[in-house]
């Protein structure tokens, strides 16, 4: 049995492995160490096999049914589960699950990190054959593309990725904690970098497009029962603050009425699941209303696994468990806090305190057994799907993909693309850009994020393939290149502006590249203020007011900074929102300034004014409250002043939009006796409309769309609906959809989108119900507007 493990390795890193599983049997560990000891002095190789169980070459492995692959996998897990002891079964209520020798089954690390490339951390190792891999731009910048099918090829990308890191030993596990789809709610939260933004139709679909690529699409002939590599949902729900003012994640109670909750924090948490069909969802530190997420049974089980059809598992957020307990004190014990999640529907641990408690909390008959049983049959069931049970990895449809499938020219170039399809242009007066490549003899690059190689990625990034710095990106194209950081670094407390000054004054064109970086905004720490830290205003006014011609301004940065001085100064002529755009993003930059690319990249979130901090972060309603004057919140119901709104986003090019043919303009519900009178409209609920009538009355409205510049042009259109008497809490508009089209100079397309009255032109009431209102329902396209009537 012991010659079964050590048979199939190669190297002496796996019989050091699979030497631990055997730690229990003596005699084993003794004839494994002679041998495994004997190994590691004859032949050491650089490469290892990846962990799996059934193990042909085990006899043992014919006796057992959770091996047998013509088996359902439901079966297959329920008759593992069934040969555990307790102890065994509470070892794999954690992250890091343990071993369980006897049966071939080797470790499983359940936590592993995704969020654009692979990070090198907890179940992913970069010490062997690969050493990097693609980092794709921090999410919120590939957000601007509005592209889902950009989002599932770097889904796609990073899957394949992860089974060459498998395939070659150096993947402890393949479950990654990716998207998050947090709605980016408050402009001052540091994560709001790693989300697709804040309007909850984006976040949807870039759930469903990350993760179909991610975990291998099911949808497109795959199996549904295969997982390429498993993706999770996070973090459930209305997670969005990290630690403002003295507030943290862990003690916050985000008070959330069921009106936000079910338009604006649950949608994309839903599409994730029922459409993306993701195999992982991750439940938040925090508390809303009082509950912890984590020990919500209404959340977990009755919506989550209810409503939406769930079928994966669900981890805590790290140490979350301990806080139910430690922390928000909601439950009385430790065994309590253990019960509690178990109960809810939670399935893994991050962590180590249902290992430590688990089992006094069955001894105290605060949790039985088979409420384990139904968690264990999640986490097996998601380890099945990713073929870790099926024997020799070599075999499966993943078996062949190589270490050369990692950091490919082909991953690398979507690298590039997605940096230049999410670039946003913000201003471009007298078409200062692009610079022409033959005239600008002489360039000065200035400013703290000129040079920036580890900016470019943002957080939870691995070692990347390389880097090209917005530097290294514009010296290729301008030989004659000054280059000054104008300050230390991004906080820049002092800024040496003289100097700079003097460079930018020896120059035909100015680029400053500027903006924040993770020590402004990050996990664990949220903004104070919305403005570009210490004297970098100071630096980009100087230099702009002593350059020859109006500088470029580039800013790197996730969450929005007011910058309302530069829009306004005629010394600046343009600017650019570059995101963090990953390994690649120096040269996306280059690319845009000299129009090697043509930028149609729109901005995800509201850009608010400086002033917008004197709301508190901690107020999670989504809705103005004119009485209070508290504004609201996102481009949906905010009505304050703004910076740029979402959506905005300039081109080299100019785009014109007709409404070129929509059925219906009017919508007969055809149910007047479900109609109801509330402050003087009338609405139907969804619900009584039925699914029949729903798929019945979805409609075609197709736009005409104009390349009306001299470049040709990749553009997102954005459709949105809004009402003409809006009230109730109706936002002010709402994206529906959104297609890309690429279009020639003097070009013109049509693009069609589908709509559905019941989910596009309804909105939630008070009690988090979807109802249909009568009266004109807008859809707006740029300046264009088409009326649909709902009658009853
Ligand atoms: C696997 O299960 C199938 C279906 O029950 C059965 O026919 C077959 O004999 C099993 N294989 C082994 C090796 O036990
Ligand atoms: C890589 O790191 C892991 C965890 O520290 C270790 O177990 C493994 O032996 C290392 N592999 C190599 C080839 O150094
Ligand atoms: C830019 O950064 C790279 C990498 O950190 C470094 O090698 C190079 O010297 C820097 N360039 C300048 C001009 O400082
Ligand atoms: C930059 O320098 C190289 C080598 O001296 C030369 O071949 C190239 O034409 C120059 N490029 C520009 C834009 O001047
Ligand atoms: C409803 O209509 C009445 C009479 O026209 C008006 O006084 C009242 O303000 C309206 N209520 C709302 C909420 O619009």
């Amino acid at each position: 049995m012991c010659q079964a493990w050590w048979r199939v390795g190669s190297s002496c890193s796996l019989v050091i492995e699979k030497m631990k599983l055997h730690s229990l049997l003596f005699i084993n560990l003794v004839i494994c160490l002679g041998v495994g000891v004997l190994l590691v002095g004859v032949h050491c190789t650089e490469s290892s096999s990846p962990p799996f169980a059934c193990d042909s070459s085990d006899p043992l492995t014919e006796s057992y049914a959770f091996c047998n692959t013509t088996l359902r996998i439901s079966q297959r897990a329920s008759d593992l589960i069934s040969r555990l002891t307790l102890d065994e079964k509470i070892s794999q209520l954690i992250n890091s699950a343990a071993s369980i020798p006897r049966l071939g089954i080797p470790a499983y690390e359940w936590w592993s990190e995704a969020l654009h490339g692979i990070r090198d951390r907890h179940g992913i190792r970069f010490n062997g054959t690969i050493r990097s891999a693609t980092s794709f731009p921090q999410v919120i910048l590939t957000a601007a593309s509005f592209d889902a099918h950009l989002w599932y090829r770097i889904g796609q990308a990073i899957g394949i990725e992860t089974r060459a890191m498998y395939n070659a030993g150096q993947a402890m596990g393949m479950t990654f904690w990716a998207p998050n789809i947090n709605i980016f709610r408050d402009p001052r939260w540091g994560r709001g970098q790693e989300t697709p933004g804040e309007d909850p139709v984006v976040a949807g679909k870039y759930a469903v497009s990350y993760v179909r690529g991610l975990q291998g699409d099911c949808f497109e002939g795959g199996k549904v029962d295969v997982l390429q590599a498993s993706a999770c949902c996070k973090h459930f729900t209305a997670y969005d603050l990290d630690n403002w003012n003295g507030i943290d994640r862990y003690t916050f109670d985000a008070r959330v009425t069921m009106q936000d909750l079910a338009d604006t924090y649950q949608p994309p948490f839903r599409s994730c699941i029922e459409e993306g069909r993701a195999s992982g969802l991750m439940c938040a530190y925090n508390r809303v209303n009082g509950v912890p997420n984590c020990a919500d049974f209404n959340l977990l089980s009755k919506t989550v696994r209810g409503q939406w059809g769930f079928d994966g598992y669900i981890v805590s957020d790290c140490d979350a468990v301990s806080l139910v307990y430690d922390v928000q004190g909601y439950a009385k014990s430790p065994e309590d806090a253990v019960a509690s999640v178990l109960t809810a529907g939670m399935d893994v641990d991050c962590g180590s305190y249902l290992q430590k408690h688990g089992k006094s909390a069955v001894m105290e008959k605060k949790l039985t057994e088979s409420e384990i049983d139904r968690a264990l049959l999640n986490l097996f069931t998601v380890r099945m799907r990713l073929g870790l049970f099926n024997g020799n990895p070599r075999k499966l449809p993943f078996g062949n993909i190589g270490p050369d499938q990692v950091c490919s020219t082909e991953h690398q170039t979507l690298a590039l693309e997605a940096a230049r399809n999410g670039i946003v242009l913000l201003k471009n007066s007298d078409r200062l850009l692009p610079l022409s490549k033959g005239e600008t003899l002489s360039l000065a690059v200035i400013g703290p994020n000129a040079n920036a190689t580890d900016t470019l990625l943002g957080n939870y990034a691995g070692p990347p393939c390389k880097f090209i710095s917005p530097l290294q990106g514009l010296q290729s194209y301008v030989n004659n290149t000054m280059y000054h950081s104008g300050c230390n670094d991004v906080a820049c407390p002092s800024a040496s502006i003289e100097n700079a000054v003097d460079v930018a004054k020896q120059a035909d064109y100015v680029v400053l590249v500027m903006g924040l970086d993770q020590t402004q905004e990050r996990e664990k720490h949220d903004r104070l203020d919305l403005v570009l830290p210490g004297k970098q205003e100071q630096l980009i006014t100087s230099v702009a007011k002593a350059a020859k011609k109006p500088v470029v301004l580039i800013l790197l940065c996730g969450g929005p900074v007011d910058i309302s001085f530069a829009k306004g100064n005629s010394n600046i002529g343009s600017i650019l929102w570059a995101g963090y755009p990953g390994e690649a993003g120096g040269a996306a930059i280059a690319e845009t300034i000299f129009g090697d690319h043509n930028p149609g990249g729109r901005l995800p979130v509201t850009w608010y004014p400086k002033d917008f901090i004197k709301i508190p972060m901690t107020d999670m309603r989504m809705r103005p409250e004119p009485p209070s004057g508290y504004p609201g919140r996102t481009y949906r119901f905010y009505t304050g002043e703004k910076v740029f709104e979402f959506g905005d986003g300039l081109s080299y090019s100019s785009y014109s939009y007709e409404f070129f043919s929509v059925t219906p303009n009017k919508l007969y519900l055809n149910q007047p006796s479900t109609a109801h009178v509330v402050e003087n409209s009338s609405y139907v609920s969804v619900s009584e409309l039925g699914t029949e009538f729903c798929e019945a009355k979805k409609f075609s409205a197709i736009i005409a769309v104009r390349n009306g510049g001299e470049m040709a042009g990749k553009h997102p259109v954005l459709l949105f609906v809004k009402q003409a008497k809006a009230g109730n809490g109706s936002p002010m508009k709402q994206l529906v959809g959104f297609q890309n089209v690429f279009l020639d100079a003097g070009e013109s397309a049509n693009v069609e989108f589908i709509l559905s009255p019941c989910e596009h032109l309804s909105r939630a009431n008070k009690d988090g119900l979807r109802v249909m209102e009568q009266g004109i329902h807008l859809l707006v396209v740029g300046d264009k507007e088409y009326p649909i009537a709902i009658v009853a």
